[in-house]
C-alpha cells in the first residue's frame, strides 16, 4: 500500500492553490502522484497563479491528458490509494454523482467509487442551491467524501498558506497519509 500512487484531479473551480500545495506536499512525502487536469483546470491555473500547463504537470510523478480514456487509471485493476479532486467544480461533482464518464477525470473518479477506494472532493462553490446539495448527497451515497475547503481558525492562521495547508493536511488525513503540514489542536 505504501508504494501505491494517489490520483490527483484538478478541475476548473477556483482554488488551484489547493492542488499545487497538495502535489508539493505529496512529493515531499515521497508519494507518487498521477495527475489529470480538465481544460478549465489548466485555464484557472493560469488565471489564478500564472502557472503554465507544463509547470502544473511537472509537480506530479505522472500525467495523462483528460481524453486518454485508455490510461491505466480508467481501469479498476490498476491499484492505487484512491483519488482526490482539488478543487472540484459543480460540473465535475455532477458528472461524478451521475457516473457521466466521458473523460479520464470523471471515469477514474467513478472507478475509485466502484472499487470502494477513497474519493475526496474538495468541492468549491458558494452559495449553493438545492440542486448542488442533491448532487453532494448523491455522490456521498456512492461513497465520495465531500470536503469543501472551509478554513479553521482555532490554529490562528497567519497567511493564505496556513489556511490552504490546513485543508491539505486534513485531506491527506482522510487517506491515512501521516503528515505535519499543519498545527494540530492540542488542548
Ligand atoms: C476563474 C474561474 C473561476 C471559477 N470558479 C468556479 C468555482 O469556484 N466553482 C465552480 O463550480 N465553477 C467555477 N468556474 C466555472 C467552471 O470552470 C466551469 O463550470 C467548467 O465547465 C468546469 O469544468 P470542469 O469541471 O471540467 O473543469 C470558474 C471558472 C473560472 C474561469
Amino acid at each position: 500500500m505504501n508504494n501505491l500512487p494517489i490520483i490527483v484531479g484538478i478541475s476548473g473551480a477556483s482554488g488551484i492553490i489547493y492542488a499545487v500545495k497538495l502535489l508539493e506536499s505529496l512529493k515531499k512525502l515521497n508519494i507518487k502522484t498521477i495527475l489529470v487536469v480538465s481544460k478549465m483546470g489548466f485555464f484557472t491555473a493560469k488565471e489564478e497563479l500564472n502557472i503554465s500547463e507544463n509547470e502544473l504537470i511537472n509537480l506530479a510523478t505522472e500525467f495523462y491528458p483528460n481524453n486518454a480514456l485508455h490510461a491505466s487509471i480508467s481501469s479498476g485493476s490498476f491499484l492505487n490509494r484512491g483519488m482526490i479532486i482539488a478543487p472540484c467544480s459543480v460540473k465535475t461533482l455532477s458528472s461524478i454523482a451521475n457516473s457521466y464518464n466521458d473523460n479520464l477525470f470523471t471515469r477514474s473518479a467513478d472507478v475509485a467509487l466502484k472499487e470502494r477506494r477513497k474519493l475526496v472532493l474538495i468541492f468549491r462553490e458558494t452559495p449553493l442551491h438545492s440542486g448542488h446539495i442533491d448532487l453532494m448527497q448523491k455522490a456521498t451515497n456512492s461513497g465520495a467524501i465531500i470536503m469543501p475547503p472551509v478554513p479553521a481558525f482555532y490554529n490562528k492562521p497567519q497567511s493564505i498558506d496556513d489556511i490552504v495547508n490546513h485543508t491539505v493536511a486534513r485531506a491527506l488525513d482522510l487517506f491515512n497519509i501521516e503528515n505535519n503540514i499543519t498545527k494540530r489542536w492540542n488542548s
